[in-house]
């Protein structure tokens, strides 16, 4: 079993380059279908999420070329299915938007359910009343979801819930639908333009992208394109919690700070101090960290991805400080018994945790419950007394590149050991 062994109390300087955003990746590969040739996909973000996505594109027929470490050449002609096996979509939340791009490319796609981290409830309604919209005739059978449409007509949808994961799909299909569609009640977040840009970039019209209605002209074809992936906003959000928790000046590079807003105003008001420049932004640690209240939103709000890296630093908080889940019905609280192992006081009622500072937390075997709260570990454990040993690491390397050589080059004492059942530990090669 691989883990993850962090040694707290480091000050941390120096650094971090921020990848492609994951959120945006896993949309914008799926979507490269609906060309038939070769697009270049530049700022790729090197996490297991994108491996799968590509494994996924390969067992559908396209040809995949790694150009260099983030660049990624994707040849779509020749592909020959529209199904997407159970062994591979079952990894990761994301193989679901091969039925909008399919759809898109040939209208008909055949994708078993989903995985992705637990939630709670991740119902997929919302992505099936889009595609219904359009036209598409949608079953559900033995796990896998049957969409075909022999010719989608452009709809005026208006979503019940604000639904990042169903804007993406139902935008996808909308693009080859005939006519004009309306999407509205849609998700805002910066994955959300990123995609939309890329899919103008193929030929697609899509207008109102990041704002609460969008508007599509459905095309005949779509033809490939060059792209580059936009930062990723939650990356660069965790490790500037990083900074502000630990009390450590970072510099964070390949960032839109716009795409930060949210976060670097919680910061501020913790008693971090930080500095924006153009593609990159400063945060240094207060030598405090003051009370807040944070209500995870839809963006522009809070980002919920946020939520459990933020209540990792206000474990050590002056006071007491009120976390408020809007986006997931569950309120993804789940990490909080791991904190509390480390000795946080935290009490959860619902969608609300009450997160009491306390002057210290100590170090503990603890587990990562899904990816954000698998980076609160490292977050807790870079401040605390003592070591901690991280299990599931899996999650935390779905989304974050290399975050034991980005963290050890600013001087955190992390480092991935592998724990076979019943050895003793030894370091991972
Ligand atoms: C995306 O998940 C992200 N994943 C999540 O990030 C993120 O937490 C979430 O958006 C919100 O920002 C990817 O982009 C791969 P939703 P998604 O559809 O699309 C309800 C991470 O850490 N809902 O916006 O699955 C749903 O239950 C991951 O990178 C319906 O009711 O989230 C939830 O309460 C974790 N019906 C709310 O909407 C639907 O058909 C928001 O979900 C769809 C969603």
């Amino acid at each position: 079993m691989e883990k993850f062994l962090v040694k707290g109390g480091n000050t941390l300087s120096g650094e971090i380059n921020i990848g492609g955003a994951k959120n945006a990746a896993v949309a914008i590969l799926p979507a490269t279908v609906m060309a038939r040739g070769r697009c270049v996909i530049e700022n790729v973000p090197d996490i297991s999420d994108v491996r799968v996505l590509l494994d996924i594109l390969s067992q559908l027929g396209a040809k995949i070329e790694m150009l260099s470490n983030d660049t990624v050449a994707i040849d779509t002609t020749d592909i020959n299915s529209n199904e997407v096996p159970y062994e591979l979509a079952k990894m990761i939340r994301a193989s679901y938007y091969f039925i909008g791009a399919l759809l898109g490319r040939c209208s008909e796609a055949h994708v078993s359910m989903p995985g992705g981290c637990n939630l709670g409830v991740r119902p997929i309604d919302q992505h099936l009343k889009g595609f219904q919209a359009l036209g598409a005739e949608v079953t559900v059978d033995g796990g896998i979801i049957h969409a075909k449409a022999d010719r989608m007509l452009g709809s005026h949808i208006h979503f019940d819930v604000v639904s990042v994961g169903a804007t993406i799909n139902v935008m996808m299909a909308a693009v080859r639908a005939h006519g004009i569609t309306i999407m509205e009640n849609v998700a805002k977040e910066p994955h959300i333009v990123d995609l939309a840009n890329f899919l103008n970039s193929m030929g697609a019209d899509i207008r109102g992208a990041g704002t609460d209605v969008i508007k599509i002209h459905g095309v005949d074809m779509l033809r490939p394109s060059t792209y580059s992936i936009i930062p990723d906003q939650i990356e660069a959000g965790t490790y500037m919690v990083m900074a502000a928790a630990t009390g450590s000046s970072l510099l964070i590079k390949n960032v839109i700070p716009k795409h930060l807003e949210a976060i670097t105003d919680k910061l501020i008001s913790s008693g971090a101090e930080v500095e924006e420049f153009d593609d990159s932004i400063r945060v240094t640690g207060g030598k405090v960290i003051k009370k807040i209240n944070v209500k995870a939103m839809p963006h522009p709000g809070f980002p919920t991805d946020m939520q459990p890296q933020i209540t990792a630093m206000l474990c050590r908080a002056e006071g007491t400080s009120i976390i408020t889940e809007g986006v997931w019905e569950g309120g993804r609280f789940r990490y909080t018994d791991e904190l509390k192992r480390m000795g946080a006081n935290i009490s959860v009622d619902g969608k609300m945790a009450v997160v009491e500072g306390v002057s210290k937390l100590t170090g503990a075997p603890v587990r990562a419950a899904d990816l954000r709260a698998g980076a609160a570990m490292i977050i807790a454990a870079l401040t605390a007394e003592g070591t901690t040993e991280i299990e599931d690491i899996h999650y935390i390397e779905r989304g974050y590149e290399n975050i034991v050589a980005k963290l050890t080059a600013v001087g955190a004492d992390i480092q991935k050991i592998i724990v076979p059942d019943g050895d003793s530990m030894r370091q991972a090669q």
